[in-house]
């Protein structure tokens, strides 16, 4: 489970002080599906960094399984984000010159697993982010878009986290093709119970999850649960 208590987040440059999270509550329980959505510069990607120990609050606390996160080490933070956390961007932020199967073994590489072990994980992650084995050889820049983002979305999955951050994983992508990632996140969701927090300024997209959290100004302002009439993946399956 992951928990917020009052969080705040302030950046100082000289004299001026912006505070871009405001007194921030929320609790998201594990195998959840939650949307974060707001307008530009709302606060959702300073959000999602604390969610996903990248950045620290200003002030509050935040809690992985109940743990306070300010707790931890550098050390075992970086520990937390690799076994725990997978994260997808916008930009899929692949290495263009090297193979798909090379991009998603990447990660592996630094937990020490041996080769085949590495590959027979990636080539696991790659299908379940439903990415083509034909195109396993390809190198990440001859691919299209939406077959970017699935290679990003089979190296977050690599280390099987239980939770996945994903900041506008569709931003650069047709609506078609977006959709087709949004599926694969909720299949991800509802096939193998990972907590997905995804983060969006669409309300489209956000209806791809079971509840959305509304974002505006560094505040909170709604806590919205979706019915199962409204939820695409019922619409969509
Ligand atoms: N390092 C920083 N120093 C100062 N201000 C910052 C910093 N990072 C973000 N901000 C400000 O915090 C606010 C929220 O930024 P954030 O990136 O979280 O918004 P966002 O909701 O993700 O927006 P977008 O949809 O455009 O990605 C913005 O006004 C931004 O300018
Ligand atoms: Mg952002």
């Amino acid at each position: 489970m992951l928990e917020g208590k009052n969080i705040n987040k302030t950046y100082q440059s000289g004299d001026i002080e912006t505070t871009v999270l405001k007194n921030i509550n929320f609790k998201i329980n594990t195998g959840e599906f939650v949307a974060i959505m707001g307008p530009s510069g709302s606060g959702k990607s300073t959000l999602m960094n604390i969610i996903g120990c990248l950045d620290t609050p200003t002030s509050g606390q935040y809690l992985i399984d109940n743990q306070d996160v300010s707790t931890f080490s550098d050390d075992e933070l970086a520990e937390l984000r690799t076994k725990k956390i997978g994260f997808v961007f916008q930009a899929f932020n692949l290495l263009p010159r090297a193979t798909v199967l090379r991009n998603v073994t990447l990660p592996l590489i630094y937990a020490d697993i041996e080769k085949e072990e590495r590959e027979a994980k990636a080539k696991k992650a790659l299908t379940d982010s439903a990415f083509p084995e034909k195109f396993w050889l390809h190198h990440s820049n001859q691919l299209s878009g939406g077959m970017m983002q699935r290679v990003a979305i089979a190296r977050a999955l690599v280390n099987n986290p239980a939770l996945i951050l994903a900041d506008e994983p569709t931003g650069n992508l047709d609506t078609k093709t977006g959709q087709m990632v949004l599926e694969t996140f909720q299949k991800l969701h509802t096939e193998q119970g990972r907590t997905i927090v995804l983060i969006t300024h669409e309300r489209y997209i956000a209806e791809f999850a079971q509840r959305i959290i509304h974002i505006r100004d560094g505040e909170i302002i709604k806590d919205e649960k979706m019915n199962v009439k409204n939820n695409n993946f019922i619409v969509l399956k």
